[in-house]
């Protein structure tokens, strides 16, 4: 990634708080970036948390801004993208990260508005974001989109069906959207994190015991640092990864190895 590298990270890092503001994918990428020298639009719908990222962004030394959108409205993300393109003129790379846990519970206790709560932003907000990156990177016939999954997007479990199902969705989103953008040069991918040591782990894990279980399922020992996964995303935009589209990078510590 060169100075010149525009990168859209949308969704990025919100709700910058004591305790968890140094745990967030969002967060972390958005500085692997700026170290990286790229110019910046981060995104999300928190504006006082979104203004203070940008804040800590341009102490890097990086070019940036934020952009108040919420990815379950069309409008707001076409506004987002043609923004970005207003100011920057392209976008070399975008990041697909808003997400929230979901409720825990069985099937039999999902309803039509635990379904919408989290389908709405894991599946519509991706796909309405890949509408609007795609519409500009494959006129500009180049561009890197990533999408976050989850070890849950290729694996079941339990008490996670909703949130796991949106997940299946986001890969095979992503793996169509390959398909379509490689004609102009477009390459997408996504991550798929392990546990990883932010806020939505702890809200999805409830209490230090069951978060401690579940970092002993993890081959490596541990749940990961939201850093490790931003290093990956870093290397999918990158032209590092220039015959790579359609994947999906696990960074879970050996977790689905088996
Ligand atoms: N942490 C893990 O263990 C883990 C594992 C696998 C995958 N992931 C995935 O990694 C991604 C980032 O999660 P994280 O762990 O960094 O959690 P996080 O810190 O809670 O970040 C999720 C962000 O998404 C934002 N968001 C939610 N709904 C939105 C919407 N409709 N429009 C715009 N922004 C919205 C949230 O903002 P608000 O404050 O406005 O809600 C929040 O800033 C998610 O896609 C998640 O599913 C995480």
């Amino acid at each position: 990634m060169t100075a010149r590298n525009t990168v859209a990270l949308f969704d990025a890092p919100m709700k910058i708080s004591p305790t968890i503001s140094c745990g967030r994918i969002g967060r972390a990428t958005a500085i692997a970036f700026a170290k990286d020298g790229a110019r910046l639009v981060v995104s999300g719908r928190r504006e006082t948390e979104g203004k203070a990222l940008e804040a800590e962004l341009r102490g890097l030394g990086a070019e940036a801004a934020f952009i108040q959108a919420d990815v379950r409205r069309d409008d707001e993300v076409r506004e987002l993208v043609d923004q970005t393109v207003g100011r920057f003129g392209r976008i070399d790379a975008a990041v697909n990260s808003a997400g929230p846990a979901g409720q825990r519970g069985l099937v039999v206790d999902q309803s039509v508005e635990s379904y919408a709560a989290t389908f709405d932003t894991n599946v519509l907000g991706v796909l309405l974001s890949l509408k609007h990156e795609l519409r500009v990177m494959t006129a500009q016939k180049s561009g890197s989109i990533v999408n976050i999954s989850s070890t849950y997007g290729h694996e079941g479990a339990a008490g996670a069906s909703v949130y796991v199902g949106s997940k299946h969705a986001v890969e095979g989103i992503t793996k169509s959207a390959a398909l379509e953008g490689a004609v102009s040069g477009v390459r997408v991918n996504a991550v798929a994190p392990g546990p990883t040591d932010t806020g939505m782990l702890d809200r999805f894990t409830g209490n230090p015991q069951n978060k401690a279980a579940l970092a002993s399922t993890v081959p490596l020992g541990r749940v990961g640092k939201p850093d490790e996964v931003a290093q990956a995303i870093v290397f999918l935009a990158s032209a590092s990864a220039s015959f790579v589209t359609g994947q999906v990078v696990s960074v879970d510590g050996g977790k689905t190895a088996g």
